[in-house]
């Protein structure tokens, strides 16, 4: 590795996105949000009307996606541009997750996005936020934090998230969007949501996003 990593992974809704924001900022690292290359990618396969098995064709598109991210002035939001188009209010919802998720399981997509997110590990270090982090991408990062919640509680912390910027959501949808995300990232044959052997896990039900910080903090700093 060029630099060091962070590698935390974990499913929708544990809170990474968060953390992995917090710690990037308080470390002045670099972030890589891998879900984001995920959710492009998806995006990208529905746009063009790909078939979602057409492996060939949506490795072709990872391979070349073509994305900006254009930072905001003082407080606004990052744009992110997908083939020159803002994707920015697509890009987090509960249905491009589900298509982030139906490419993700096809392996020449996976080994396309490989390069470019290992790319990221540059000075002074990286906090990667996924699945596989710790499992594949960056198998030996020094600090590896596997970050777990109940199903229930990621459900309603993503109710609260998206009640709060207007969408019309349901509870129990919401759950059972989760649990199939969840199903599908778990169970597919390569690199599946699972921890890695030397994998630090916190379960943060119940914890506040402080909390949980303060413990990676101590983790990051026993190990680095
Ligand atoms: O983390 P996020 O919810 O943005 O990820 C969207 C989807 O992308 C996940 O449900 C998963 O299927 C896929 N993904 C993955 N490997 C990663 C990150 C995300 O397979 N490292």
């Amino acid at each position: 590795l060029a630099a060091p990593v962070i590698a935390i992974d974990g499913p929708s809704g544990s809170g990474k996105g968060t953390l992995c924001q917090k710690l990037a900022r308080h470390l002045g690292w670099h972030l890589l949000d891998s879900g984001a290359l995920y959710r492009l990618v998806g995006m990208a396969a529905d746009k063009h009307g790909c078939a979602f098995d057409d492996e060939a064709a949506i490795a072709i598109l990872a391979a070349n996606l073509d994305v900006e991210f254009v930072a905001g002035e003082a407080g606004e939001p990052t744009l992110v541009l997908l083939e020159g188009e803002d994707v920015s209010g697509d890009l987090r919802t509960e249905a491009t997750g589900m298509l982030a998720s139906k490419v993700a399981v096809l392996p020449a997509v996976r080994s396309a996005l490989l390069g470019r997110q290992r790319d990221f590990a540059k000075a002074p270090g990286l906090v990667a936020d996924g699945r596989d982090m710790g499992t594949v991408v960056f198998t030996t990062a020094p600090v590896k934090i596997f970050l777990t919640a109940s199903a229930e509680e990621r459900a309603e912390r993503r109710y609260n998230q998206l009640k709060s910027s207007g969408d019309d959501v349901n509870l129990a949808t919401l759950l059972g969007e989760i649990r199939a995300r969840d199903k599908r990232d778990s169970e597919r044959e390569l690199a599946p949501l699972k921890p890695a052997d030397d994998a630090v896990h916190i379960d943060s039900s119940g914890l506040g996003i402080e909390e949980v910080f303060n413990r990676v903090l101590t983790e990051v700093n026993a190990r680095l």
